[in-house]
């Protein structure tokens, strides 16, 4: 039984590496391989993932590389085609919601291979962001569909998809994140930045309706340089995020003592992410990671597709309101915290459940 995992984008390497770990237990009746399209390809944004989570190097590199939607998904699926008829797999495996998600799943749907969706039936509702598509898509023509969170079996259920075909087992990212807990301790990342344990502020930014637009990306600034009257801030920024700053000529607009940086590697952002004392993000993977950790997190969005961060975990959305973020930011400064629970099966054990499931369902078959 051959299996093919695809990694695309920075979230997507601590999804499978748990998934990887998890299946080399069955390697008697499991071949496991994985796919990286190349999506992310700058060192801080991909290799030192692999690294730090050891996972064996991709046994294929499609180099797909950026471009525009149509480009990138399509050169997944023109390059990935390639390798399912020579390599013709049992099964593959895709994680999340980047382009790179949605054009595996179709590409090998098409070559009836059957698909695994891993972090199936989150929904934002909100139609205009790329990865919403992708998720719906992707859910809609998979065979296995492993589910995170309980609202998104209640999703799947509502758009119709069969219930048999559905798993909830848990988050195979807070898998990841609990067996690098351990190794954070070892990172210097806090001397490094010369910054103490919850004494600062965490920003990253990187969705287009965050970044892209010239009005917006300039309101963050502000709020930065603001907020950094009261904490020291410390912003590792996203390459879409770096490039837009450089655009609009913004980058000399950020208060000097606001810390940059590039893309900061998995332990190390961890460790700040731990030691922080609130996040301002509009991330969709650190809302759950705040949540584990119990870290204050503020959402720079009007919808989540991950709503047990709000009603169970420490998250808050604040939509694309600066000026309300600024308020809770300073109502958390100022002690206001919201107490958060771990949600249901984010114990470590999601890709242990998940492959046990594959092999009873696909071997045993
Ligand atoms: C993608 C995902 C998003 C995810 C994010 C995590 C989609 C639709 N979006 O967005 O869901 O949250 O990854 O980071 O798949 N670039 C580099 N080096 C890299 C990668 C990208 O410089 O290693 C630059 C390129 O100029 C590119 C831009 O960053 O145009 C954006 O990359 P892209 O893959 O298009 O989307 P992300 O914004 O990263």
């Amino acid at each position: 039984m051959k299996i093919i995992s695809v990694v695309g984008a920075r979230p997507n390497f601590m999804k499978v590496a748990p998934i990887h770990r998890a299946l080399k237990k069955y390697k008697k009746d499991i071949i496991h391989l994985i796919c990286h399209t190349g999506q992310h390809y700058d060192a801080n944004m991909s290799d030192i993932f692999f690294k730090q989570l050891a996972l064996p190097a991709p046994d294929f590199f499609l180099g797909i590389g950026s471009g525009s939607h149509a480009e990138q998904t399509g050169r997944v699926m023109i390059e990935f085609e390639k390798l399912l008829i020579s390599e013709h797999p049992d099964l593959v495996i895709v994680v999340g919601d980047v382009n790179s998600t949605i054009a595996c799943a179709l590409t090998a749907k098409k070559l009836h291979i059957k698909v695994a969706h891993v972090e199936a039936g989150l929904r934002s509702f909100d139609r205009n962001m790329p990865e919403e598509i992708n998720r719906i898509l992707t859910d809609s023509i998979s065979d296995y569909l492993f589910v995170t969170e309980k609202s998104g079996l209640v999703n799947l259920k509502n758009e119709g998809i069969d219930e048999r075909k559905t798993f909830f087992v848990g988050n195979c990212m807070i898998d990841s994140l609990i067996s690098v807990l351990t190794l954070t301790e070892s990172s210097n990342i806090l001397e490094k930045l010369k910054i103490a344990k919850n004494d600062f502020i965490l920003v990253t930014m990187h969705r287009p309706s965050n970044v892209d637009s010239e009005s917006r990306l300039k309101g963050l600034v502000k709020l930065m340089n603001s907020l950094s009257i009261h904490k020291k801030i410390i912003f590792p920024v996203h390459p879409r995020t770096a490039k837009n700053l450089e655009k609009f000529g913004l980058k000399e607009k950020i208060n000097e003592n606001i810390i940059i940086t590039d893309p900061i590697g998995y332990i190390d952002f961890i460790n700040l992410l731990e030691n922080s004392d609130l996040i301002l993000t509009d991330s969709g993977g650190i809302q759950e990671e705040s949540t584990y950790l119990g870290v204050q997190c503020i959402t720079l969005r009007t919808t989540t597709e991950r709503p047990s961060t709000i009603e169970e975990g420490t998250n808050l959305l604040v939509g694309e309101d600066y000026s309300k973020a600024e308020e809770e930011v300073m109502k958390i400064i100022n002690g206001h915290r919201k107490i958060g629970n771990i949600p249901d099966l984010w114990d470590g054990k999601a890709a242990d459940r998940l492959s046990e499931i594959l092999l009873k369902n696909i071997i045993h078959s």
